[in-house]
């Protein structure tokens, strides 16, 4: 079986329920590499700094500790954050701080160091492009933008946040606009990678796709 294992693609694919349950299954460490940047989004906004300044949110997020726990809870300076990241508003201010260089640069480093000598499965939109290049299995997760907003538009709900479909298909396309014209590590199919289009597809139609891939590797 691979040791790393890389899921990318646009917001509201199913990445990262694929890659919880490919962890649970085959005993792997899920690393949520969006986690990373909602945290450091939220952090740094709750701190006041200007998330259009680059070098203030650099300067914010270097001083940061950000663990990803194997329980996949997320602290920041010890503090859990696992549920305030998940908001629709956490992945604005995530797309924003994501776009900085030296922030990429400091995230891929957190990832890069939790995952030294496991078996890791990384959901993110620069996992097999940029964090790890050299990973086995390469997975470029997509689905209609329809689809995508549906997913988190019911995902949402299921929380209790207020949201209305056309919002959050706009947060949806809007995000897929940022990350793919984003100068540095933008969303592309990484090279390598075997695109599975989850359109009109259930959850386990999916696994049985993945679960095909993991077990030619
Ligand atoms: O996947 P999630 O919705 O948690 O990601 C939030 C945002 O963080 C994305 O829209 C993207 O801008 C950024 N991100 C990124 N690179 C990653 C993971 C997330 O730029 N590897």
């Amino acid at each position: 079986m691979p040791e790393i294992i890389t899921i990318d693609g646009p917001a509201g694919a199913g990445k990262s329920s694929v890659a919880k349950e490919i962890a649970k299954r085959y005993g792997y460490l899920h690393l949520d590499s969006g986690a990373v940047y909602r945290a450091i989004g939220v952090v740094c906004s709750e701190r006041g700094v200007d998330l259009n300044d680059e070098k203030a949110v650099v300067e914010c997020a270097s001083d940061l500790s950000v663990e990803l726990t194997d329980s996949g809870r997320v602290l920041v300076d010890g503090e859990d954050y696992s549920e305030k990241i998940r908001t629709l508003e956490a992945g604005k201010l995530a797309s924003k701080v994501a776009k900085f260089r030296e922030v990429r640069e400091i995230v891929v480093r957190i990832l890069r160091k939790v995952a030294k000598g496991r078996r890791v499965v990384i959901d993110g939109r620069d996992a097999g492009s940029y964090i790890f290049p050299e990973a086995e299995l390469k997975i470029y997760l997509t689905a209609s933008p329809e689809e995508r907003a549906k997913r988190r538009y019911l995902e949402l709900l299921r929380k209790g946040e207020s949201a209305s479909y056309e919002e959050v298909l706009r947060e949806v396309l809007d995000r897929d606009e940022s990350d793919k014209r984003r100068e540095f590590a933008p969303l592309v199919v990484p090279e390598g990678a075997v695109v599975v289009d989850t359109t009109g597809k259930t959850f386990e139609e999916v696994m049985g796709i993945i679960e095909g891939l993991i077990k030619n590797k």
